[in-house]
């Protein structure tokens, strides 16, 4: 799924610096802000290996650096060779990248092993011993600076220990581009409306956070299916309304002191993106010739 990344020359430039110089680094930023695609891309240019682990509650140290095959100590007792390293080893003996995306969700004790490991450069492992990290290993970890769970707990040990490179949301052009590249839409114009209508999720009074370009690619490409499950024209308004309250409602936090739900801002802000929808005008001409209809003119 590594299709080519949009923008984020500068980002690039700035984490390969800072792995040229031995460091390690986190990137901060919102969700789908593109962190993954571009340590991905980093290490494909760098042509290393990339090791990646997601971080959560069982994230245990055991995991990130493997252990004895419990199966065979009985027989062979704590022998290196039923040593079955674990990504953290891997990613040291290959001189690869290990990358730990949501490091705020990995466990305190298990931030701890990587602390030593992000110093010193080795491990002690244990009956196993001593493992040093070839040439060019680095741990690179992504985080959400606005995820609710755990944050509190990358210490400054942590942030000591690595270069910090802020990652914002795309630019409209970026976000297009990367849509297109992602979905069928449309047409240049309906790609460039889904993207509007995506970004005033982030700006909305009434939701505290909105969606990302996740969004903006599920709302063109379900746009795309229902179009043609539908049998009309892919940039059928209704289709695009229905489309967007899928793609969008889950992915916004409404504030709680907001009267409107989810859907009906989406449906709102879709309206004032995409315009009113059709039948309305149609039923504004047909009344044009008819006595006062319901809704009349304003
Ligand atoms: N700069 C970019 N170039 C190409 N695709 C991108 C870019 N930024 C984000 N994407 C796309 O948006 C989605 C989310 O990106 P991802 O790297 O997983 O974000 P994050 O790791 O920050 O949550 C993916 O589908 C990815 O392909
Ligand atoms: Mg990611």
């Amino acid at each position: 799924m590594a299709g080519p990344v949009v923008d984020r020359a500068r980002e690039t430039e700035l984490i390969e610096a800072a792995l040229a110089g031995g460091a390690n680094v986190v990137l901060e930023g919102p969700p789908g802000t593109g962190k993954s695609t571009l340590l991905r891309r980093v290490a494909g240019d760098l042509a290393t290996a990339f090791v990646l682990v997601e971080g959560n509650a069982e994230l245990t140290p055991a995991r990130v650096v493997g252990q004895f095959d419990p199966a065979q100590v009985l027989a062979r007792g704590y022998d290196p060779e039923i040593f079955v390293d674990g990504p953290l080893l891997t990613a040291m003996r290959e001189g690869g990248l290990f990358y730990v995306e949501e490091l705020n969700r990995v466990p305190e004790e298990t931030l701890n092993t990587l602390l030593a490991v992000m110093s010193e450069r080795e491990i002690a492992v244990p009956r196993l011993g001593v493992v040093r990290a070839a040439e060019g290993f680095a741990v690179v970890a992504a985080m959400n600076p606005f995820d609710a769970v755990g944050t509190a707990r990358v210490s400054g040990a942590i942030y000591d220990r690595v270069c910090r490179i802020a990652m914002d949301y795309q630019s409209a052009e970026a976000e297009q581009q990367i849509v297109t590249g992602r979905a069928p839409v449309p047409s240049a114009q309906w790609g460039r409306q889904a993207v509007e209508l995506v970004r005033a999720t982030r700006e909305h009074p009434d939701l505290r956070f909105g969606s990302s370009v996740r969004g903006a690619i599920d709302f063109a490409s379900i746009t795309h299916h229902l179009a043609k499950a539908r049998q009309v024209p892919a940039d059928d308004w209704f289709v695009g309304l229905d489309a967007a309250r899928v793609a969008l409602s889950g992915r916004v936090r409404v504030e709680e002191s907001a009267q409107r739900s989810a859907e009906q801002i989406i449906e709102q802000l879709y309206t004032d993106i995409f315009g009113p929808p059709p039948s309305d005008e149609s039923e504004e001409s047909a009344s044009e010739s008819a006595e006062g209809s319901g809704s009349g003119e304003i």
